[in-house]
């Protein structure tokens, strides 16, 4: 199941790096929500970094891009990520994680496609020469397909709304790819959100 992604505008951005920056509560629980959906959680120890996290760009060229007011459990959406032309979806698990991945399978391009009804939890399927990706880490469980998806870092806000906030290469963790994102827009905001020199170098 599917919904359309919404496009997002300044307006839009400046209004949740305003509700992020104003009320303590929602402060504390999108960035609850930052740590829990990054791996391994970034050590982020002031608004003004969880603001910071949620309106950069994530790596380095793509603003964040808000693509669903809300998902359910089980429910996936796809949109353009970095680029409007880059197929990506997002997928909602049981748990309520919200997981992202580049929707462009990595033997020979075609669409990758969610399905609730395969495997344990659902999987990432591609129909072209049936490879299976892994929905909570994209890692190759079938098929011919060499290397894991390229990940979308998704964040949920206080409302609810997913984003898309950064992307990670094929085999990176969400972690270094959010710090590589963050230390080519601003080096200053990586090292307060307790990146490592070493994390996310290119
Ligand atoms: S293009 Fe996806 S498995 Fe071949």
């Amino acid at each position: 199941m599917t919904t359309e992604p919404s496009a997002p505008d300044e307006e839009e951005r400046a209004a949740l790096r305003d509700r992020i920056s104003a009320d303590s509560l929602t402060t504390r629980r999108d960035y609850l929500r930052i740590v829990a959906t990054v791996s391994g959680g970034l050590v982020v120890g002031s608004t003004v970094v969880a603001a910071g996290v949620l309106s950069r760009h994530g790596d380095g060229s793509a603003p964040p891009l808000k693509v669903a007011d809300a998902l359910t459990p089980g429910q996936a959406v796809a949109f353009g990520y970095p680029g409007e032309d880059d197929r990506a979806l997002a997928v909602k698990l049981a748990d309520g994680t919200v997981v992202g991945y580049s929707a462009i399978c990595t033997h020979l391009a075609c669409g990758v496609l969610w399905q609730q009804d395969r495997g344990t939890e659902g999987e990432l399927h591609c129909p072209c020469h049936e490879g299976v990706f892994d929905v909570r880490t994209g890692e190759v469980t079938a098929g011919p397909p060499p290397r894991p998806l390229p990940k979308v870092i998704m964040v949920e806000d206080a409302q609810g709304a997913v984003w898309a906030i950064g992307t990670a290469r094929s085999g990176e963790s969400e972690r270094s790819g959010l710090c590589r994102g963050l230390r080519a827009s601003d080096p200053a905001l990586a090292g307060a959100a307790g990146c490592r020199a070493d994390e996310g170098a290119s």
